[in-house]
């Protein structure tokens, strides 16, 4: 099976971007050389999921412990975002993509920070594919606000999951269907907390920088394929049988 458009069940996929360093490094470059060269696979990404009819991309670009990054990794980082917000501002908008971000980016140039607020203006009510990057991102963070919006409007109330789930950063992401990470390690780094409560994981050795739309694809038809259950049955061992059910009466009669 081919994984094609709208057929499957993966809506929001999420991306953790890693191994861009020692990406780097095994070729003998510095590591901000791996993050450039990361930076030119996003838009393929981007093209591919939209091409496949995916709702929504959301993509770690930058987390709140990054920050412990020497600085002039990190300048090159907000550099690289501001490169990509303007080489891609016409193909985001002609492909009817909505792109935000999510995080805190009050620390980035001004400049990084009018294009990204004139880009999510020019794209606030396209229709199609919904990127957001994360970055400045945590998720205990965001479930920390979350909890901060919703007591200061409801002094004395308690919270329900619908409550946190409303005052989460971007709330019309819902939640994670595919969460995938690159680079060869097996965490989550502080991404999406709430929103990966029954997401899919995948894992790829592969580092970012080499990550292509080949691979992207086979994740998706792979995963496409996996059972998800919720923590309910799988309608093939329907409980209602009437074999199931008359095997499941005798154990309760026999205590
Ligand atoms: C991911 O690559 C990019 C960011 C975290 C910003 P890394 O910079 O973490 O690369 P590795 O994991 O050290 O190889
Ligand atoms: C996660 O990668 C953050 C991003 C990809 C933006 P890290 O490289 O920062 O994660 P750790 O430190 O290995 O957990
Ligand atoms: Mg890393």
């Amino acid at each position: 099976m081919i994984f094609e458009k709208q057929t499957h069940s993966i809506k929001h996929v999420a991306i953790i971007m890693d191994g861009n360093g020692r990406w780097a490094n095994l070729r003998s470059h510095p590591r901000v050389w791996g993050h450039v060269r990361g930076s030119g696979v996003v838009a393929d990404i981007v093209e591919e999921a939209d091409n496949l009819g995916i709702n929504a991309l959301t993509m770690y670009a930058f987390s709140t412990e990054n920050w412990s990054r020497p600085h002039t990794e990190v300048k090159v980082l907000f550099n690289l975002l501001h490169k990509f917000l303007k080489r891609e501002r016409c193909r985001i908008l002609k492909n009817n993509i909505r792109f935000k971000i999510m995080g805190d980016i009050s620390n980035l140039p001004a400049q990084t920070k009018n294009l990204i607020s004139e880009l999510e203006i020019e794209s606030q009510y396209n229709t199609g594919l919904k990127l957001t990057f994360a970055f400045g991102y945590g998720g205990r963070s965001e479930i920390t606000q979350a909890f901060n919006k919703f007591v200061r409007s409801n002094p004395g109330q308690e919270i329900t999951e619908e409550d946190i789930a409303k005052n989460l950063m971007i709330p019309d992401l819902g939640d994670v269907d595919l969460l995938i990470r690159t680079g060869g390690d097996h965490r989550v780094s502080n991404f999406l907390l709430w929103q990966i409560a029954y997401a899919e994981f995948y894992f790829t050795e592969t580092k970012w920088p080499d990550f292509s739309t080949e691979e992207f694809r086979n994740i998706l038809e792979c995963v496409s394929k996996r059972e998800r259950r919720f923590g309910s049955l799988n309608p093939a061992c329907d409980f209602k049988t009437n074999v199931e059910q008359a095997r499941t009466n005798n154990i309760l009669l026999r205590g």
